[in-house]
């Protein structure tokens, strides 16, 4: 798909996002959070959801866990600008809740799905088991972390949630091995 192409359809599908009120979610949001980035990104992120911060600036990922996500970034040579950042689900749930299970069959397969049919990246690195579960139905996160499953011609890369790696010491080890394969692994696509 060309750039331009890309872009305008992308932008169309995030002012849907915008307007949705297909599940529980949209009722009590203050903004839904597309996502963020480059929309030609070699390199999409995958989160959970938006937490209480998002929901207010409409932007993934500018809470604590974002910027401890920023901190590993900037320690293995990422950058928002290049990249793409979003999540499974694009409202915030309730005190944070978990998103269930039709909120995120109805928005990934609507929203989360299309968006990387769109961006067409060579890497989707999910963040924690929720968007493991969403975009490969797999679950057991602590056996497959730091792999490579390749799906339809995209490389996924699971990884913990950044909300884990900020709070506990050995997840954050962890996800630190996993961001160093990471910058391995872009430099090969
Ligand atoms: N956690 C997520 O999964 N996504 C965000 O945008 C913020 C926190």
């Amino acid at each position: 798909m060309k750039k331009q192409e890309r872009e305008a359809k992308l932008k169309e599908l995030h002012r849907r996002i915008r307007r949705c009120s297909l599940c529980f979610l949209s009722h009590s949001r203050m903004v839904a959070v597309p996502g963020r980035g480059n929309p030609n990104a070699k390199i999409v992120f995958v989160g959970e959801a938006p937490g209480n911060e998002e929901d207010k600036t409409g932007r993934p990922f500018v809470g604590r866990a974002g910027r401890f996500l920023d901190w590993l970034f900037e320690r293995y040579g990422f950058s928002r600008r290049f990249v793409f950042i979003t999540s499974t689900v694009k409202c915030r749930p309730p005190k944070n809740r978990k998103p269930r299970p039709n909120e995120i069959s109805t928005c990934s397969s609507l929203y989360l799905k299309e968006q990387i049919r769109l961006i067409e990246p060579k890497i989707v690195v999910t963040f924690g088991e929720v968007a493991l579960k969403a975009l490969l139905n797999l679950k057991g996160l602590s056996k497959i972390h730091g792999l490579q499953i390749k799906r339809d011609n995209i490389i996924y890369f699971p990884t913990y949630h950044p909300a884990s790696g900020m709070r506990f010491p050995d997840i954050r080890k962890k996800m630190m091995a996993d961001f160093r394969k990471l910058r391995n692994l872009k430099t090969k696509i």
